[in-house]
């Protein structure tokens, strides 16, 4: 059956040829992976998207704010597809555009007109309108340093959201200390801090990845006892603790990049997404790769998008209904659209 499934897909992907695009983020199944046209990052897909001329449809194999992005970066006539709608983003959640004008509204009052806010490209097209309406850019795990150095270039402080551990470890890579730092709690709607405000510059918005918070300093610890001879590879959505007990730390593209020019007989222990963990464990026979955590930590959302879906969703169109369209209104697709390109 799921033969007869692939080949199905198979050739609509002949019929359709470059009418059809479909990138694929690299934390994806197998079964959905061997379909994509493109594999990458975040960062990657969103430029690559954006490359697509000729493409009528983009049948996006990955969550929902990546899907977003496409729309926003693609021309009206492109229509972007989400095989499975419940395919979201726990952090994306975390900050919604309620929460978001009321924080910034409390930080006005007690900053001035000195901040200029940051998101993750994790984050709803709403979070990535207001950030492009006040000044501000997207960022994304590979370009987080250098787009962190330019903010404070524009502005005193900055507003980093929703990661508050990308923010964190971004920021200390650049020698900001701890006390430099304050966290936005936008449930409580305060910040957590001790101190004098006034010496804050970042403000680091109090959400974190669900997967990524799956790595802890005791897996670290048991991985390093059971064999002192593994490297510790984690990416930046990880906490502090765990990036600092860490040997390396990095975007997800690192970490493929690092594992791939990594000498034979050389031992990885990764902490990231579960679907990427397994590919680098089979692509690399040479190394011993596997989970930092024994748990594996997959990513639910990421998985929602399987071969049902895709077919489904890729008949659909072949027989002229195009379903689980993604769509983002004009004045917000502007906007953020402003906050993409400055990261561009
Ligand atoms: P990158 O693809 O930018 O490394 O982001 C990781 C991630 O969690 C995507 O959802
Ligand atoms: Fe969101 Fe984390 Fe899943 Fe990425 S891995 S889609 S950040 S929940």
């Amino acid at each position: 059956q799921v033969e007869e499934m692939e080949n199905r897909i198979l050739k609509i992907k002949r019929r359709m040829g470059e009418k059809l695009f479909i990138p694929g983020h690299h934390y994806q199944k197998d079964e959905v992976i061997q379909f994509a046209d493109t594999t990458g990052d975040s960062l990657k897909l969103a430029q690559v998207s954006a490359d697509q001329a000729k493409a009528e449809f983009i049948v996006f194999c990955g969550v929902h704010f990546m899907a977003e992005t496409a729309d926003i970066l693609t021309a009206d006539e492109t229509k972007v597809i989400l095989p499975d709608m419940r395919a979201g983003c726990s952090l994306a959640d975390m900050a919604n555009i309620t929460q978001t004008e009321r924080g910034w509204e409390v930080m006005q009052q007690e900053f001035g007109d000195t901040i200029i806010p940051l998101t993750y490209i994790n984050s709803s097209a709403d979070i990535k309108a207001f950030v492009g309406d006040n000044g501000g850019a997207t960022v994304t795990s590979s370009n987080a340093r250098h787009m962190l150095e330019w903010a404070l270039t524009q502005k005193e402080r900055v507003l980093f959201l929703p990661d508050q551990h990308l923010g964190r470890n971004t920021a200390r890579e650049l020698g900001i200390k701890p006390e430099e730092m304050a966290v936005w709690d936008p449930i409580k709607d305060c910040f957590e801090y001790e101190g004098d405000l006034k010496n804050v510059k970042i403000i680091l918005w109090k959400g974190h990845c669900s997967v990524h918070a799956n790595f802890s300093v005791y897996n670290i610890e048991q991985t390093r006892h059971a064999d002192p001879a593994v490297n510790v590879i984690v990416h930046p959505e990880c906490s502090r603790e765990v990036v600092e007990g860490a040997d390396y730390a990095g975007s997800t593209k690192y970490i493929i990049e690092t594992i791939e020019n990594a000498e034979p007989g050389t031992k990885w222990a990764v902490g990231t997404e579960m679907n990427l963990v397994n590919r680098l464990m089979s692509q690399h026979k040479d190394k011993e790769v596997f989970s930092l955590n024994p748990h594996m930590c997959p990513c639910l959302t990421m998985n929602r998008i399987d071969l049902p879906h895709l077919l489904w969703t890729l008949e659909s169109l072949a027989e002229g209904n195009v379903i689980n369209q993604i769509q983002v209104g004009e004045s917000v697709s502007n906007k953020a659209y402003q906050a993409i390109t400055r990261m561009f």
